[in-house]
């Protein structure tokens, strides 16, 4: 089992490779706006005025800026999303949009367009190519998606995302399955809360349609679950939980029916925190004793609620009633419960920590395995930090025997149990130069990825607050 127990030398290591400085929370937002601001800005500007001249060029540049600053802080992609009425750039919502963000949005609906995602190297060629597949005559592009559009012009770091889906009973897209999903989940929790009832038909059909949307489309898990809103975490939480549930469920193979089952048993996981008192939910900081039993109660309070509500569709009260319960290592977990307590503790990190990109999700991978490690399915949590791209080609760590290391090739499904090279030998077993496979030796050590900053001061105890 990882855990910094299993002794980590991290007190003498240096990170191998000189890390590139993290965004703080503020830049990140800062930089997002500016990037919804200038591309909303462009877009309206070419179409008022044409795109010629010194202004043009100057508006495009001005577009460059803060993409480029994003591209430099490690950013692997810059999406812009509709966020049910909104925008989001990097999953941040564009708060009080100035009005060329909100008819920049109308244009994106009326284009089916959900995601709009930038890849490094985007260039403002690739920018005027996008603007005119926004702006053109209706009649002529809607033979052709976007991607087709901007493929046939030769655009390659811009793609554009329509996640309108054609099956469970017409056209939904999953910006109105998140708002259904809201909806319909905010008035089970209603109910559970006022009269201790709650109708898991209601969530089960909620959990189809979420499921289609999340397994049918391409967009990134972190673009997925950035619909955040502060007024309704626990809304918010568990329809994220519930797509990463999805995301795991699928990856290992499960058929449809046994994903729907675990997704509808993620939704109602936290259920039982609308019997829990609002000044313990929204307490942050050190919980005093009494304030963490009465939190703990989340826990069997949901169970019951659940079982109320159905005896034989057990599973929900399991999942409810274990996703906080540590694991006996000596016994196999039920897996809907596994995947659940994964999902439920990344996206507390998730909360915690403001990140929306790629390398932020595996920070918080990474993050669950070193420090959390012994409370998860470790196979199972190998399998979620692949699913976000820990141990890819070319990163760098650190065996927990003290070599530093470089993967040569990752493994398929473990992501700290990749082919390695050892770039210095320290004071560990292996020699410098060496090229072993972790994956051969399951008794042998673990490929420790570097931490990013962002997670080093972050507790588990903190995590474990959120309920
Ligand atoms: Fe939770
Ligand atoms: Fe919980």
């Amino acid at each position: 089992m990882a855990g910094e127990g299993k002794g980590i030398r991290s007190s003498g290591a240096v990170p191998p490779v000189a890390s590139r400085p993290a965004l703080t929370r503020a830049e990140l937002e800062s930089l997002a706006r500016d990037v919804a601001i200038r591309v909303a800005g462009a877009n309206h500007g070419r179409r008022l005025y044409g795109q010629r001249g010194q202004g043009w060029a100057r508006t495009l540049a001005a577009v460059m800026e803060p993409l480029g600053a994003l591209f430099e802080a490690g950013a692997q992609e810059v999406t812009l999303a509709l966020l049910g009425d909104g925008l989001a750039v990097q999953g941040l919502p564009v708060t009080q949009p100035p009005s060329a963000v909100v008819r920049f949005v109308g244009q994106l609906k009326a284009r089916d367009v959900e995601i709009i995602s930038l890849l490094p190297g985007v260039d403002t060629a690739d920018l005027e190519v996008l603007f005119e597949y926004l702006g053109a005559d209706a009649a002529d592009v809607a033979a052709m998606r976007g991607e087709g559009w901007l493929r046939e012009r030769g655009v390659e770091r811009v793609r554009i995302k329509h996640l309108k889906l054609v099956g469970s009973g017409g056209m939904e897209s999953f910006r109105d399955v998140y708002l259904r999903g809201r909806r319909v989940l905010g008035r089970q929790f209603q109910r559970a809360a006022t009269d201790g009832e709650v109708s898991v038909g209601a969530v089960g059909e909620l959990a189809r349609a979420l499921m289609d949307v999340v397994l049918g489309s391409e967009a990134p898990v972190a673009t997925l679950m950035a619909l955040r809103d502060r007024d309704d975490y626990q809304l918010v939480h568990s329809v994220n939980v519930a797509t990463l549930v999805g995301v795991q469920a699928e990856a290992l193979g499960l058929d449809e029916a046994e994903v729907q089952v675990m997704v509808t048993a993620a939704l109602t996981h936290d259920i039982g925190k609308t019997r829990v008192p609002e000044a313990v939910l929204t307490h942050r900081g050190p919980m005093g004793a009494k304030e963490q039993a009465l939190l703990d109660r989340h826990a069997v309070e949901g169970a019951r609620l659940l079982l109320d509500a159905s005896v034989k569709a057990s599973l929900p009260a399991v999942v409810a009633q274990f996703h906080h319960a540590v694991p006996d290592p000596g016994l196999p977990g039920l897996l809907a419960v596994e995947l659940c307590r994964v999902a439920d503790v990344f996206d507390g990190v998730r909360t915690l920590v403001g990140f929306h990109d790629a390398v932020g999700m595996q920070g918080a991978a990474t993050f669950m395995w070193r420090r959390m490690g012994d409370r998860f399915n470790p196979y199972l949590l190998q399998r979620f930090a692949r699913l976000a791209g820990v141990g890819a080609a070319g990163a760098q760590g650190w065996l927990d025997t003290g070599e530093v290391v470089r993967v040569l090739a990752p493994h398929p499904e473990l992501a700290f149990s990749p082919k390695v090279e050892v770039l210095d030998a320290r004071d560990g077993p292996l020699r410098t130069g060496a090229q072993v496979d972790l994956a051969a030796r399951p008794d042998g050590p673990t490929f420790q990825p570097v931490l990013p900053a962002a997670f080093r001061n972050l507790a588990p105890a903190d995590v474990d607050g959120l309920g």
